[in-house]
């Protein structure tokens, strides 16, 4: 479960060690390393689409090949995600049409160049 205090400290932990955060949504904090991110939810549906991007990307075989690889890695009884890093600086007009089917066509590309959705779970 989402607990305030957990995030206050695992926050510090995650910014001594990877520096400033590099994006924030509605729902999560991430961080950077080389070739990972780092999702820490602030708020408790962050903390239920970290739990739930992660099953589907173990689950659901047949989407997958769409979805950037993730897990979940726990810090004492909290669960953050740990997810590939995707270049994410594209237009829109460069995506794939499959896209559209993510909420703001949330995707990127891998370092081979493939295309994956990196915000999946709602
Ligand atoms: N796999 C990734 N690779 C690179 N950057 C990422 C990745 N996942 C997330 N980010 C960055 O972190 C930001 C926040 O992550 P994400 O969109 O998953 O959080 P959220 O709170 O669920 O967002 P939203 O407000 O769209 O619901 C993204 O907008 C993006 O800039
Ligand atoms: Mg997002």
């Amino acid at each position: 479960m989402f607990n305030d205090t957990q995030f206050k400290i695992i926050f510090e932990y995650l910014k001594k060690r990877y520096g400033n955060h590099i994006g924030e949504g509605r729902h999560r904090i991430t961080f950077e390393s080389k070739y990972c991110v780092i999702k820490l939810p602030h708020n408790s549906a962050g903390y239920l689409a970290n739990l739930y991007e992660a099953k589907l990307y173990k689950t659901d075989i047949y989407i997958r090949h769409r979805l950037a690889k993730c897990k979940i890695v726990y810090f004492g009884d909290f669960a953050i995600l740990v997810m590939q890093k995707l270049n994410t600086s594209w237009h829109w007009t460069e995506m794939p049409s499959w896209s559209k089917h993510y909420d703001c066509q949330q995707v990127g590309t891998t370092r081979q160049g493939e295309w994956k959705a990196y915000d999946y779970g709602y």
